[in-house]
């Protein structure tokens, strides 16, 4: 394979904590991965050159929360909570009908539309979960579905109990049993909505510690819509990542902070529900790794924007420029316990985006703008 120089770097954001930022840089890929960064003209040359004319390059963004095996529409539910409604979760259920109906050829369309959109806003890696299916089949065949798109999928059966299930007992039992044996096979990782009206800390637990012994591994919806135990339950079950975040007690920060769970925050679903944002700067305070994600589904978060969510966590979260870019890059990798990604430091995958602008500081100074000019994928060009 030939190896190429992406040359006269404006600047290069490596994630690299000893190097983090490299003014007038160059960067050489080989066989996919990062082979050398450093100043411009002190590079040791590659077969290929790329001008990358003064512009700012950072890692591919790595979307460590999205719900994107789904069918139907949710735009009246927008509408009538932009008009005062709140947002409860309970339009899961109307996901869930119109999942259930589509095709699997319809999912993995309407999947590949969205991850084509989110790779031509810089997404490089994204985590897809199950969770509108809920009986054993519709759940296997999402998860299959996302397989095809990523390997960082995540079985979410406990996203709500369905309407047709006797009990959340009785529906607990299904999850830990039959639809986990189904789905295994097909995840990386187990998640569930620990939330008032979906699952208490109890059948969490219980599903959690389920999908690790079928060898997944934990993540966590966590204190979303209310002050809840999901949090708490993340630090005690060693989760990588609890994600949501918005309501924490002081006990909840410092349980993440020992436990080394990553905070995964994701402020399109604030936006979206017209919700109080979490507060990131109290967060990094206290020592917590925090990650950026869009959440991307149809019910609370319907964006597939990473740069969205980097210009709303600086307007609205107290989170710098720099520190939002290093959640949307490095702390995903962190919040999918991933080295390969979310940095560009010698070794890695080379996926990479070159901004049309001097510095990542514009993806929040200029919000809404479509500031992605290329991306990279293991060194060869995809946008
Ligand atoms: O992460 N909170 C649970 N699940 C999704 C929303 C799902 C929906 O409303 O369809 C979330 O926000
Ligand atoms: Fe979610």
């Amino acid at each position: 394979m030939t190896s190429t120089l992406f040359d006269r770097i404006g600047l290069l954001y490596t994630g690299d904590p000893a190097r983090e930022e490299i003014p007038g840089a160059a960067l050489v890929v080989e066989d996919g991965r990062v082979a050398w960064t450093g100043r411009a003209g002190d590079d040791p040359g590659a077969d290929e050159r790329v001008d990358a004319g003064g512009r700012c390059v950072i890692p591919g963004f790595v979307d460590s929360h999205a719900h994107l095996v789904f069918a139907g529409d949710r735009t009246a539910e927008f509408t009538a909570r932009m008009s005062g409604e709140r947002y409860t979760a309970g339009g899961i259920r109307t996901t869930v009908e119109a999942t259930r109906a589509a095709t699997v050829a319809e999912l993995a369309a309407r999947t590949a539309a969205l991850v084509a959109e989110m790779l031509a806003q810089g997404t490089t890696t994204v985590e897809i979960k199950s969770g509108y299916g809920l009986t054993v089949e519709d759940e296997r065949r999402c998860l299959e579905v996302a397989r095809g798109f990523t390997e960082e999928t995540t079985f979410l059966g406990a996203h709500v109990v369905p309407a047709e299930a006797a009990s959340a007992d009785d529906y607990v039992r299904t999850v830990t049993g039959e639809m986990l044996r189904a789905c295994a096979p097909h995840a990386r990782w187990v998640d569930v909505f620990c939330e008032r009206g979906a699952f208490d800390a109890d059948q969490s637990r219980e599903i959690l510690t389920a999908g690790v012994k079928a060898g997944l591994l934990p993540r966590v919806h966590a204190n979303q819509l209310g002050h809840g135990p999901g949090a708490m339950l993340a630090a005690e079950l060693g989760a990588a990542s609890a994600d949501h975040c918005t309501h924490l007690s002081d006990a909840d920060v410092d349980a993440l902070a020992s436990a080394g769970v990553v905070a995964t925050l994701l402020p399109g679903a604030e936006f979206s529900t017209r919700s109080p944002y979490p507060d990131a700067r109290r967060l990094l305070k206290a020592g917590v790794t925090v990650a950026l994600a869009t959440d991307c589904n149809p019910g609370s978060s319907f964006t597939s924007s990473m740069p969205f969510c980097v210009a709303l966590a600086v307007r609205e979260m107290g989170m710098t420029p720099l520190e939002a870019v290093r959640a949307a890059t490095r702390g995903g990798a962190a919040a999918l316990r991933r080295t390969d990604v979310g940095t560009l430091t010698p070794g890695a995958r080379a996926d990479l985006v070159i901004l049309d602008a001097p510095s990542y500081v514009h993806l929040a100074y200029r919000p809404g703008v479509p500031l992605v000019l290329q991306v990279w994928r293991q060194g060869r060009r995809v946008v």
